[in-house]
């Protein structure tokens, strides 16, 4: 069991709204946001993220709840799993881990550590070695102070330093062999991974080291000795560089394919280039850029591998929010040596040439038409309105009204007057279509009442007043101390929504906030769902003590006084219930 106050810090810790803007595109719409569905496919967006209540409902599928719930689902996860990885998301410790796996992966980090230092001081060296491998470092062009950025050493021609080195620290050989810092061999030798290799440690983004990267000196084979997968290195999830990156202002990341590519873009001052980590980019690794990035530009090698890299890269943002741009590297084999043959501005030129969607739209309108004349002036100032007015962030909308003021010579100020109204109409037709999608899907048309013997109306009014009741507890709490007073859960005509309440009395009882996180481990998946729908339903129309008493009164009505029920027994309460329904039908 994970204690509930660890859950709730892990729910604080991950806004939903950000968390699901990995995964899905999301689009502000008022105090809401709203994109295509993940769970479900569909082409007009009928999933929202309320922010106030830190959840969310698909109107399409019927999929809802808080952020766990997302985390849960879109992952495929378990539970535990889920809180986990939102933990490690907010970079919290995790909870009660198996002690003895826990003590060995932090075992395994020290491990790297000390090994890193290793390889730095033995980089730092006074022999031939060493002054071999400072030459090969300042060869790539690489400044002293970008080799102790990156914490870059050498790891000696020679089979037992590092282990002889660790076993001095008081290591032992199963947790060397753990951290994959030295291996075991067929005849059943123990001896150390890398050797006479230049050596790049890999950092996660709390800056442990959690794997090497080891590349010969000259042309041997193989270039690149990796470390293997442990407890603290998962290849698909790590990202080179990404813990430097993340501290950048800047969110528009250079995603390359090569350690050395990163290392020198960095040394020319780009701060945000990063690189997948001895194998192809995964989907996981897109999502975990997605969550620092909102631009990504790929700029692998200008190989035939490369472009092929380039393609599926592509193919694995497409579903992902970030833009994504490529930059072809013109002569030159890899950004790494396009920068050294022709410098750092004419890499960052090739950066701010790469052109982005709206810039080429507008172009493509450009072209139709002959700007000297009136009416066509006014035809393109007319398409690239639209154009702005769709799915473009304020800024780029203040950016490129300017551009378009500049090159057809009207006022800026009247521009902008114009897009606002397009964007007022665009917004006012959104409204209208989610006015109708609501109505169609029908209030209370799925509402399954478990009795047939009730006046059909009446209970379906009684049933929608138990929802809208269970809705306004959750989404505010001080209605619960009126509503406990007058009914009990089993006066509910709705079971789950009878064991709704009685979840949000458990959870009041316990000193917890009744939230979806705390609802959806007291109960089933479905009515976890049905409260988020509420809530969904609910978001924007405000639920005042009247209305609470209204629905107590509807409920009431049908319903033993709580008085009498609360002198019978569970038994005796279903009796009555029965005859009372009985008597109404
Ligand atoms: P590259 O061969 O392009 O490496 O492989 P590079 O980083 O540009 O290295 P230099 O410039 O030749 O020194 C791209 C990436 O593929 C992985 C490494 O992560 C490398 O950075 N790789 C490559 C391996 O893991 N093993 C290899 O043998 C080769
Ligand atoms: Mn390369």
């Amino acid at each position: 069991m994970i204690p509930h106050e660890y859950i709730e810090e892990v729910v604080r810790r991950n806004d939903i709204t950000d968390v699901v803007a990995s995964y899905v595109q999301l689009r502000h719409r008022g105090r809401t946001h709203t994109g295509l569905c993940p769970f479900h496919s569909e082409k007009t967006p009928s999933f929202v993220v309320y922010p106030e209540t830190q959840s969310f409902y698909c109107f399409g599928c019927g999929a809802g709840g808080d952020v766990i719930t997302f985390i849960k689902k879109i992952n495929n996860l378990d539970y535990v799993e889920a809180v986990k990885y939102l933990a490690g998301r907010a970079g919290m410790a995790m909870p009660e881990e198996n002690d003895k796996v826990g003590r060995l992966r932090s075992r395994i980090l020290s491990i790297n550590k000390e090994a890193a230092r290793f390889f730095f001081e033995q980089l730092n060296a006074g022999n031939d070695e060493a002054r071999a491998a400072r030459a090969y470092w300042r060869g790539r062009g690489l400044s002293d102070s970008t080799i102790r950025r990156f914490g870059l050493g050498y790891a000696p021609n020679d089979f037992r330093a590092m282990r002889m080195h660790l076993r001095a620290k008081g290591y032992t050989e199963e947790e060397m062999l753990a951290s994959g810092i030295v291996k075991r061999s067929e005849k059943g030798n123990v001896y150390d991974a890398f050797r006479g290799r230049v050596m790049t440690p890999i950092f996660d983004l709390r800056g442990n080291v959690i794997a090497f990267g080891g590349r010969v000196l000259g042309d041997e084979k193989p270039k690149y000795i990796n470390s293997p997968e442990t407890l603290v290195y998962k290849k698909s999830k790590a990202m080179f560089a990404l813990n430097i990156a993340k501290k950048s202002t800047s969110r528009r990341y250079i995603l390359c394919e090569g350690y050395m590519d990163v290392i020198s873009m960095h040394q020319a001052g780009f701060d945000t280039a990063v690189a997948a980590c001895g194998t192809a980019l995964t989907a996981e690794q897109v999502r975990l850029l997605a969550e620092y990035a909102d631009e990504v530009v790929l700029c692998y090698d200008s190989d035939e591998a490369g472009q092929k890299a380039t393609a599926r890269s592509l193919g694995l943002f497409a579903d992902s929010p970030v833009k994504v741009s490529v930059l072809n590297i013109p002569n030159a084999k890899d950004p790494d040596e396009f920068i050294k043959k022709f410098g750092r501005d004419a890499f960052e030129r090739l950066l701010n040439g790469t052109s982005n969607a709206i810039e080429y739209k507008i172009k493509k309108v450009r072209d139709k038409y002959d700007i000297t004349r009136a009416a066509d002036r006014v035809e393109y100032i007319k398409e690239v309105i639209r154009i702005l007015a769709d799915k473009v962030s304020p800024t780029e909308r203040d950016i490129y009204a300017g551009r378009l003021a500049e090159e057809t010579d009207v006022a800026k100020s009247a521009i902008l007057t114009q897009l606002d109204s397009a964007i007022r109409s665009n917004r006012r037709r959104q409204e209208r279509q989610k006015q109708k999608d609501l109505l169609n899907e029908g209030l209370g048309a799925d509402i399954k009442l478990p009795y047939n013997t009730m006046n059909g109306e009446r209970a379906l009014g009684v049933a929608s007043a138990e929802q809208q009741l269970v809705a306004a507890m959750v989404k505010n709490p001080d209605f619960i101390p009126v509503v406990e007073k007058r009914l009990r859960p089993q006066q509910f005509l709705m079971p789950d929504m009878g064991e709704a309440y009685g979840a949000i009395l458990s959870c009041k009882a316990q000193g917890i906030t009744p939230d979806l996180t705390a609802l959806a481990t007291r109960l089933p998946e479905d009515t976890v769902n049905r409260i988020s729908h509420l809530l969904a339903r609910n978001y924007d129309v405000g639920i005042g003590p009247r209305d609470v008493e209204m629905y107590l009164g509807r409920i009431e009505q049908s319903a033993p006084k709580s008085t009498e029920a609360a002198r019978m027994t569970g038994d005796e309460l279903e009796d009555y219930l029965t005859r009372l329904r009985q008597k109404k039908a």
